[in-house]
């Protein structure tokens, strides 16, 4: 008992002292607002086939420079447009996108000096496309792949390794994908924001130190970013309307979005649009997760504006520093008013289960190391690669149960295929029918979601907090 004691209060103090160096990142952030720059947006990559159905690219990842603080640079790991001459990596990676049905190709080079993979996030695709290494071989340093597979849903997705990807994607190995269809929404503008914090040195590097803490809370960064950027400046045009798209591609934050005095018009999830929009003034966004949202911009605001991240309560007694700017949003000359929207963005569908369908548990634990060293992490008692993998028919309708710790909360993934929650601890939930491929587990609780198992392959499944994931938090389902 007394040994335990002294852990926690072990682990408050290194609480403590992280949240002085988050408020050193902030306060450094608000001392140069005046030197704001414009929030890039992600750069497409070149399509090299002139076919209209075809969205054919040369990927290249290789180590780069990024400059996160201003004229110091730190060494990253960046994916870049092979086909763009002269071409520099950028963190994020450049932007895949396609239409509907669309074939794409991939050619990519690894020009990492360690083997790679990419895993293309939420898209439903053949098995051995997946990018994983149980789906094939990982790509050697100086190797090359191909990867083929058609854009089936529209929605927005991301890009990213899925070897050691707690170390590859914190270096800056992540990048958005967006599939364009379905309804049309007449927005002034249509943009992806990609969210993330790195953890920085003093000299602006990249701190690759991982204590303990770091593989608890999926290594919490002192700097915030939106698009690569930390303090970015975004003009919106007034009385418009504008479609947001998010993906939170860091290894463990949770994001808890506000704009002041405006409203989140929820329209889209990880597996694409929803049935009906529903309106939040805050909204959570936990590792791997993707949500777009419409925000009309049509009242002044009074004084300066900006994208704010929230207090999250995830558990583990991290204290709260307090509402953080991730962007500054200035009201621009006024554009093109709001246009209705549709009534039905998408044709309700449901997973095909009922009171017969198989309820499978995972129960997902962290086992705290009593000596102070770094937590591990199971699924249902094992651990990543030692694990039994879940076997199952192609098409079978399942129903997981995913019943999370007392101590924190975990992001769930599921590889290839797009589920229904139906349940946390028995209460429905309040949006039904939306698509997802990653759901936050709140601590101490039983999600339940519905899922229909296909396409046949070797999937994992993990929590998204990458530390937790690469320390055994991952398991593999075989369809057959
Ligand atoms: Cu975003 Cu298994 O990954
Ligand atoms: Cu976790």
């Amino acid at each position: 008992m007394r040994k335990l004691a002294l852990y926690v209060s072990h682990r408050e103090i290194r609480v403590i002292s992280l949240l002085a160096f988050v408020l050193l990142g902030v306060l450094s952030a608000c001392s140069d607002a005046g030197l704001r720059t414009t929030l890039p947006a992600p750069i497409p990559l070149t399509d090299i086939n002139p076919d209209p159905n075809i969205v054919e690219v040369q990927l290249v990842a290789a180590p780069a420079s990024k400059e996160y603080l201003p004229g110091k640079a730190a060494a990253v790991w960046a994916y870049r447009d092979g086909a763009k001459p002269g071409s520099v990596g950028t963190v994020p990676g450049p932007l895949l996108q396609a239409n509907q049905g669309n074939l794409i190709i991939v050619h990519f080079r690894n020009e990492l000096p360690v083997a790679t993979t990419i895993h293309w996030h939420g898209l439903r695709l053949p098995g051995n496309q997946d990018g994983t290494p149980i789906s094939q071989t990982a790509i050697p340093a100086g190797g090359t792949y191909e990867y083929r597979f058609t854009a089936v849903d529209p929605g927005s997705f991301w890009y990213h390794p899925h070897i050691e990807g707690n170390e590859q994607v914190e270096k800056g190995l992540y990048a958005p994908f967006i599939v364009h269809g379905g309804a049309t929404l007449n927005t002034a503008a249509d943009r992806y924001l990609v969210l993330d914090d790195v953890k920085l040195g003093g000299d602006g590097k990249l701190d690759e130190k991982v204590d303990p803490l770091d593989v608890m809370l999926g290594r919490p960064g002192n700097v915030l970013l939106v698009n690569g950027m930390q303090g970015g400046r975004l003009e919106v045009g007034s009385w418009t309307q504008e479609r947001w798209r998010f993906v939170n591609s860091s290894n463990g934050r949770y994001f808890n979005l506000r704009l002041p005095e405006h409203e989140f018009y929820i329209v889209g999830w990880d597996g694409g649009l929803l049935p009906v929009p529903y309106v939040q003034d805050s909204l959570l966004i936990a590792p791997g997760e993707r949500y777009e949202v419409l925000i009309n911009f049509e009242h002044p605001p009074s004084g300066r504006l900006a994208l704010q991240n929230i207090y999250y309560d995830r558990g583990h007694n991290v204290p709260d520093p307090g509402p953080q700017d991730l962007l500054e949003v200035i009201y621009g000359p006024a554009g093109p008013p709001p246009s209705p929207l549709p009534t039905v963005l998408r044709k309700p569908s449901t997973v095909p289960f009922n009171s017969k369908t198989l309820v499978r548990p995972f129960v997902l634990k962290e086992q705290e190391d009593p000596a102070g060293g770094a937590a591990n992490f199971s699924i249902n008692g094992q651990r990543w690669p030692d694990i039994t993998p879940v076997e199952a028919k192609s098409g079978a309708v399942e129903i997981w149960e995913i019943e999370a710790n007392p101590e924190m909360d975990h992001p769930f993934h599921l590889h290839g295929m797009f589920f229904q929650v139906l349940s946390v601890n028995g209460v429905p939930p309040v949006v039904p029918w939306g698509w997802k491929d990653t759901v936050n587990v709140p601590r101490g609780s039983k999600l339940r979601f519905a899922v229909q198992l296909d396409p046949p392959g070797r999937w994992v499944f993990h929590c998204h907090i990458l530390e937790h994931a690469e320390r055994g938090m991952m398991g593999e389902l075989v369809i057959r």
